[in-house]
């Protein structure tokens, strides 16, 4: 509850007075009790408040004009490249570039360095515990150009099979692509163990951040990678921004996913010449409003400290970990040490459709998502065909948990009668 390091305090109360529709009432009249943060966080009125500043202060095209306001709109959204390169620790703000998403960051990565650097019979290592985004791309490039896609497979704990990802890296690894946290289960993958047995062949590693940038410190220089993707959505900020961090010597050799305004240098009748990075991997009009009210996003971030939303998150998974696990007819999946996971509780009830838990969920105003969460081998191998996921952020508490346990014995009582 105290300030630290120059942080505001990490007051919960005082949080989530800053997220307004926390207070809004869901469809039967009961509170809002938000666990779908894995699909896309909340936005805090300073978020919010940027965009309105924005449109109404300085709205104008950037990198276009010499008016006050093309200047004034350009160096708030260059302004937040500075910002993000803090947040994860990158060497140089130009490394990077503004997308609409993870899922564009990654299919950057495959179109613009991968259909330029990978042959046939290169190997590409991903992981079964993969949300779709991580894997379509590498199908699609594996089916064009003869790539050779070997994925790391997860234990029935919901971790990755380590021993098996020493004997599937190897020299003809070219790349490693991973995710840092499993969207569906929550499992925080071990980087630190993998990134050096994919550098000790020479590949190039990128990292899905989508899950753990927002929710712990990520350092990219620490990490080891060479690519890293995440989404705005995700932490705090708006949808439709996204970001593909990505070493200047790759990002140079790069080529552009998308041409046109904005990421030429000339352009004749017969032909164009890139601008630098990051600028011409950013063509068109970008979102500009969104980008710069991310900015404000990170500075919320960066005012309660990573290390501290990491720690509260734990709090609430570990809680929610021995509430749920008391519940009847619940099975929890993902790893059983909180330690292990993010603030991401997957589970099913017994004889009870994850959908249907949904919708009694929903009625106590709880919002889950229910589903195969973008990431079907995770059921597959689970041999489920959805999970309920309950998904946790800085505004949550230990009380919101409790309403969720109590529906869920709702659900159970509901369902119970009517199959008796
Ligand atoms: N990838 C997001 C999720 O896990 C949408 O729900």
């Amino acid at each position: 509850m105290t300030a630290q390091n120059g942080h505001r305090p990490f007051d919960v109360g005082a949080i989530r007075r800053d997220f307004p529709i926390l207070k809004r009432e869901v469809a039967s009249g009961a509170r809002l009790v938000y666990l779908d943060n894995a699909a896309t966080s909340q936005k805090p009125v300073q978020v919010i408040a940027e965009i309105t500043r924005y449109y109404r202060d300085h709205n104008a095209n950037i990198h276009r004009g010499v008016h006050t306001l093309s200047m004034e709109a350009s160096e708030l959204y260059d302004g937040v490249r500075e910002k993000v390169r803090a947040f994860i620790n990158a060497p140089r703000e130009s490394e990077v570039v503004f997308t609409r998403n993870t899922t564009e960051s990654i299919n950057l990565v495959a179109y613009g360095w991968g259909r330029k650097f990978l042959a046939a019979g290169d190997e590409v290592v991903i992981s079964e515990i993969e949300h779709h985004s991580n894997i379509v791309p590498w199908q699609v490039l594996r089916d064009e150009r003869g790539i050779v896609l070997k994925y790391i497979p997860m234990l029935p704990d919901g971790t990755l099979d380590l021993e098996y990802a020493r004997q599937v890296i190897g020299p003809r690894t070219k790349l490693l692509a991973i995710t840092a946290m499993s969207n569906a289960l929550g499992t925080i993958v071990p980087l630190h163990e993998l990134i050096p047995l994919a550098k000790a062949h020479g590949a190039v590693v990128l990292v899905d951040g989508a899950q753990s940038v927002p929710h712990m410190a990520v350092d990219v220089q620490a990490l080891g990678a060479d690519f890293l993707a995440f989404s705005s959505h995700k932490m705090l900020g708006p949808t439709g921004v996204g970001v593909l961090w990505g070493r200047q010597e790759l990002l140079a050799a790069m080529d552009p996913f998308m041409s046109g305004g904005d990421m030429i240098l000339t352009v004749t009748m017969e032909s164009a010449t890139w601008n630098e990075v990051p600028y011409k991997f950013e063509a068109g009009t970008p979102n500009i409003a969104g980008v710069i009210a991310f900015g404000a996003a990170i500075d919320y971030l960066q005012s309660l400290g990573m290390e501290r939303v990491r720690a509260h998150e734990l709090e609430l998974v570990d809680y929610g970990l021995r509430r749920l696990g008391d519940v009847p007819g619940v099975t929890i999946y993902g790893p059983p040490d909180a330690a292990d996971r993010g603030g991401v509780i997957s589970f099913s009830v017994e004889d009870v459709h994850p959908h249907d838990v949904g919708q009694v969920l929903d009625s106590h105003g709880v919002a889950v998502r229910a589903g195969h969460h973008c990431a079907q081998p995770v059921m597959a191998a689970l041999n489920v065909p959805a999970t309920v996921r309950a998904s946790f952020y800085i505004y949550n508490t230990p009380a919101e948990i409790d309403v969720l346990a109590g529906a869920i014995e709702e659900a159970n009582r509901y369902f119970g009668v009517l199959s008796a």
